[in-house]
């Protein structure tokens, strides 16, 4: 064995490693369907729903949400604050119980973030 075809070996490994950390950070980085904002009409502030807490986190299975609570693309559920107040979508679990609500004023701003 030469000093050429060690050098070659570790740089293989090398690369090898690089692609499975990229792997790994790419699955962190997107769960399920990700991150997905929503800028909802008139003056309020935008809410951002994250798989990432939501999954991993709170620990919610796919079929907790898909399909009996929301469509599995965005802007598809139609969504409307006074939705909430009838249990639908965030209102299923954002019941001021199991999570906190989304109907108490003083809960809003957990939501729609500037
Ligand atoms: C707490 C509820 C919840 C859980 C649990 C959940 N999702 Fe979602 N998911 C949503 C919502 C809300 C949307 C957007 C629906 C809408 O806008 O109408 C969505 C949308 C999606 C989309 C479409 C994204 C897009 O850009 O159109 C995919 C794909 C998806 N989810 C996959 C998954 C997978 C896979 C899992 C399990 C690992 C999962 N979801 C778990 C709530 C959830
Ligand atoms: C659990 C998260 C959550 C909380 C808490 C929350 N909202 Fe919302 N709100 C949403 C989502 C999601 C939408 C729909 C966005 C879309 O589809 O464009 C929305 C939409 C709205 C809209 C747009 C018009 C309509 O009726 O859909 C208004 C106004 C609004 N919220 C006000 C409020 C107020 C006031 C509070 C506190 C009492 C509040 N929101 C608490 C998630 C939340
Ligand atoms: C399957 C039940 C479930 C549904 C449906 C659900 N949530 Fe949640 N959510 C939770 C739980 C549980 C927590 C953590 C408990 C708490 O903070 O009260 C949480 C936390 C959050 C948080 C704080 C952490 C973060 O991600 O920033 C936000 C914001 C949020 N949810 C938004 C939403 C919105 C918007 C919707 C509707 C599109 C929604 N959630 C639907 C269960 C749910």
């Amino acid at each position: 064995m030469d000093k050429k075809f060690w050098r070659a070996l570790f740089i293989c490994i090398g690369i090898i490693c690089l692609i499975g950390l990229g792997a790994a950070y790419g699955q962190q980085k997107k769960v399920g369907g990700g991150e997905i904002k929503y800028q909802a009409k008139g003056s309020t502030d935008p809410v951002v729903f994250n798989h990432e807490t939501h999954v991993t986190q709170q620990k919610a299975k796919c079929t907790d949400c898909h399909t009996k609570i929301f469509k599995m693309k965005k802007g598809e559920s139609k969504m409307t604050q006074d939705s909430f107040a009838q249990g639908k979508f965030c209102g299923a679990c954002h019941d001021g119980k199991k999570a906190f609500s989304a109907v108490a004023q003083a809960d809003c701003a957990k939501c729609h973030k500037k």
